[in-house]
């Protein structure tokens, strides 16, 4: 089982030093995290391909080990036997430590018709509510209560049940779709999400067996079935980690080639992108990034997909602050995802906050500081706005960045940036866990 541990280390970045080369995307995230509990619902034998090599996927590799699935790394390939799994509580522990372990929730009771998964962790983007997702359950016939911050899922049978989901939810839509493959009859999820990750778990779950159309419009059918088998699974690239590497090639690039995308996975990214002046080419499966020298602001708005995505919104506002006059940021999913707007003034950028939304006017020349990574993309923003900046940028949180980039140092330094790592002192981390 491969291993990671990054915890106590700080990134340095120096600035200025341009990117030149090609960067290849790893298997998407989002994806994974879903794509891994799903497996519990077959009845032999899962593989999937392609997984990135990070915390998240580990995280959730060993709690499958915990209730008993036999899991098996080759490199970026995992095989995973469910034939010995239990309804095992999950009510503390590694749950907390991401997100993503909410699947466990709907994956768990499609099974073995119960569950119980202490409430999830993840980033701090403001409330994240999983009432939704309880609709969903509940709907399909569960009992559901939170006993001492632990969510108990009990079912005598699921049967399928027309769900309109209040709120567009990548995590809802997913736990839904777990929970239902193999309830009674027929699930209908209406308003529900459009995310190409959706996709991908429900091209693994089909291939399982399942019963499943309209995925990717916003009314999906299952028709539930009583047995999933094991299957082999590509996962799809990463639309995020891509996206961060187009940012970073527009703010730092002289020729970028960002190879393994989907690019209409990024259409509003590269609408935007190209709004700005910046010339960009497509192929089938890469980007070529080639910078201009002066790039116009524009505003975004984040959106569910096909709309701006949240998680490009932090990365995104880095770029702004070298354009030329003001772009507005306004994150409509997430509105208080902004902790890295902080973070970014002490580099000298010029941002105000206001009614929501962050105004950012440039273009302004970044200067190094020591910062720190509060969530997954706003390490991402900080990383972009270090490679822009005069002097060394020092990044402390990369626990936090690990959950979601695959070797970021090492790609980085590939296309030529200078970026490296080192432990922290004691007093250093005791310092960062005090403030
Ligand atoms: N929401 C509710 N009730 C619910 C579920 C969601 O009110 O039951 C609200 C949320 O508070 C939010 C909005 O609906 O305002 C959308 O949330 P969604 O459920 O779509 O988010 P998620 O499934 O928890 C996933 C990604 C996030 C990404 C969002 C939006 C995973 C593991 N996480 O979260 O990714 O920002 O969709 O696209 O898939 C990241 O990768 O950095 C990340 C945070």
């Amino acid at each position: 089982m491969p291993k990671w541990g990054f915890y106590m280390q700080k990134m340095f970045v120096e600035g200025g030093h341009l990117l030149n080369g090609k960067v290849r995307i790893s298997g998407a995230k989002n994806s994974a995290v879903a794509l891994l509990p799903a497996a519990i619902l077959a009845d032999s034998s899962v593989t999937i391909e392609g997984l990135p090599q990070i915390s998240d996927v580990f995280t959730l590799g060993d709690l499958l080990e915990e209730i008993g699935g036999s899991v098996s790394w080759d490199g970026q390939t995992v095989n995973i036997d469910p034939a010995n799994m239990v309804a095992m509580p999950l009510p503390n522990g590694k749950v907390k430590k991401l997100r993503a372990s909410y699947y466990f929730m709907g994956a768990m009771l499609g099974k073995f018709n119960k569950a119980v998964i202490g409430l999830p962790g993840g980033c701090f983007l403001g409330p994240r509510p999983i009432d939704q997702h309880i609709k969903g359950f509940e709907a399909l016939g569960a009992e559901v209560t939170n006993e001492q911050g632990a969510i108990y899922l009990r079912a005598k049978e699921l049967i399928g049940a027309r769900i309109y989901l209040d709120v567009v939810s990548v995590g809802a839509t997913i736990n839904i779709m777990l929970a239902a493959v193999k309830a009674k009859g027929k699930t209908i999820i209406e308003n529900a999400a459009k995310e190409p990750e959706i996709i991908d778990v429900a091209t693994l779950l089909t291939n399982m067996g399942a019963k499943i159309k309209g995925v990717g419009t916003d009314v999906i059918r299952i028709e539930g079935v009583s047995h999933l088998s094991g299957c082999r699974h590509t996962i799809i690239p990463d639309r995020i980690e891509a996206g961060t590497y187009a940012i970073a090639a527009a703010a730092m690039g002289k020729e970028v080639v960002i190879d393994n995308v989907i690019p209409t996975h990024l259409e509003s990214l590269l609408a935007k992108l190209r709004e700005m002046g910046l010339p960009i080419e497509e192929s089938n499966e890469s980007l070529l990034i080639r910078p201009k020298d002066l790039l116009k602001s524009v505003d975004i708005k984040t959106l569910v997909y096909p709309g701006f995505p949240t998680d490009l919104q932090q990365p995104f506002t880095s770029l702004l602050t070298k354009a030329n006059n003001t772009g507005v940021v306004t994150d409509t999913i997430y509105s208080a995802r902004l902790k890295h707007i902080d973070e970014l003034r002490r580099m000298n950028a010029s941002i105000k906050v206001e009614g929501g939304s962050a105004i950012v006017t440039g273009p302004v020349k970044l200067q190094g500081a020591k910062v720190n990574a509060t969530d997954l993309r706003a390490g991402a923003s900080l990383i972009i706005a270090g490679l822009m900046a005069e002097g060394i940028t020092e990044i402390t949180g990369l626990d936090h960045i690990d959950r979601g980039y695959e070797n970021i140092t090492e790609k980085l330094t590939n296309l030529g940036a200078k970026i490296w790592r080192d432990e922290m002192t004691e007093q250093e981390v005791q310092e960062l866990q005090n403030s």
